[in-house]
């Protein structure tokens, strides 16, 4: 009987057990990212998008750390870093004294942002995090929230893993997680991160402390080709007005690691 049981053990997929703690998801957090790499890795992208169209009030959607919200800081824009979760506040507070700057933060759900209409120049949504919605009409509502901000002629920036190289990989990834990996945006070399689930409307990422062998995950959900595009039609940007960057260079290229979105305002 034993025997049995452990042989129909032997027969199931190996399940992770997975570890949704935030706080350990956060500690890992700036290694992944690797800040300098990221700003390496952008070419001036923002710097540029910013300049050409005047931008001085900027709504960092999800600071998470302040990785980009320090660094927009830095660069003399006003910033209102927004970010729901505590845990992500706290740490994004830290890094701030340590680089010398004061952060003004928000603790807004994108779904109810209570802020004033027009209030923004721009407004970022960066690191793949729209995917942490699962609900088409929230989706939806978080974008619509987003160009109620913007002034006319403001802009939306928005990224997202390229989730369709993982679909069309889905087999040679699943049998060897590490061997997916990515030089933009989140750019560690120490914490990396991987899917070990690929479904549909799911995916899971591992992120690996390759020093220390900790493990964090998330549970993501996956745009397809085109679907965050539509979204941000279905919020009331105009397709025209919508630019597709691979990577930030114009244009959609299959092997991107992410996708930008620079949406104006008409
Ligand atoms: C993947 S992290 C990205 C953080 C940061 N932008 C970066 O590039 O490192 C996603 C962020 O979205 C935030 N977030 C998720 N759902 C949210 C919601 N409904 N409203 C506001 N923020 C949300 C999370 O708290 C988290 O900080």
């Amino acid at each position: 009987m034993k025997k049995l049981a452990l042989a129909a053990a032997l027969r199931q997929p190996v399940r992770r057990k997975l570890n949704l703690r935030q706080s350990d998801l956060v500690s890992m957090w700036d290694d992944f990212i690797d800040w300098p790499a990221r700003r390496a890795a952008e070419k001036g992208f923002f710097e540029r998008a910013f300049e050409k169209r005047w931008i001085t009030r900027v709504f960092d959607a999800c600071c998470g750390t302040g990785c980009d919200s320090i660094h927009l800081i830095k660069q003399g824009l006003q910033v209102t870093s927004n970010e729901v979760d505590s845990v992500f506040r706290k740490k994004a507070r830290e890094n701030a004294e340590r680089n010398g700057v004061r952060l003004k933060l928000t603790a807004h759900d994108w779904r109810d942002i209570k802020l004033e209409d027009t209030s923004f120049d721009a407004v970022i949504c960066l690191g793949n995090s729209l995917c942490y919605l699962f609900g088409h009409v929230d989706r939806i509502k978080a974008l619509s929230e987003f160009r109620r901000l913007l002034r006319t002629r403001g802009i939306l920036i928005i990224d997202e893993r390229n989730f369709q190289r993982i679909f069309d990989n889905k087999d040679t990834i699943l049998a060897d997680p590490r061997s997916y990996t990515v030089t933009h945006v989140y750019c560690g070399k120490e914490v990396i991160g991987y899917p070990t689930e690929i479904k549909n409307d799911r995916i899971v990422m591992e992120y690996l402390d390759l020093r220390n062998g900790k493990t964090a995950h998330l549970v993501l959900y996956p745009f397809k080709q085109g679907e965050l595009r539509q979204l941000l039609i279905d919020a009331g940007f105009r397709p025209e007005r919508i630019s597709t960057f691979s990577d930030y260079e114009q244009g959609v290229n299959p092997n991107a690691d992410f996708y930008q979105y620079v949406c104006v305002k008409s």
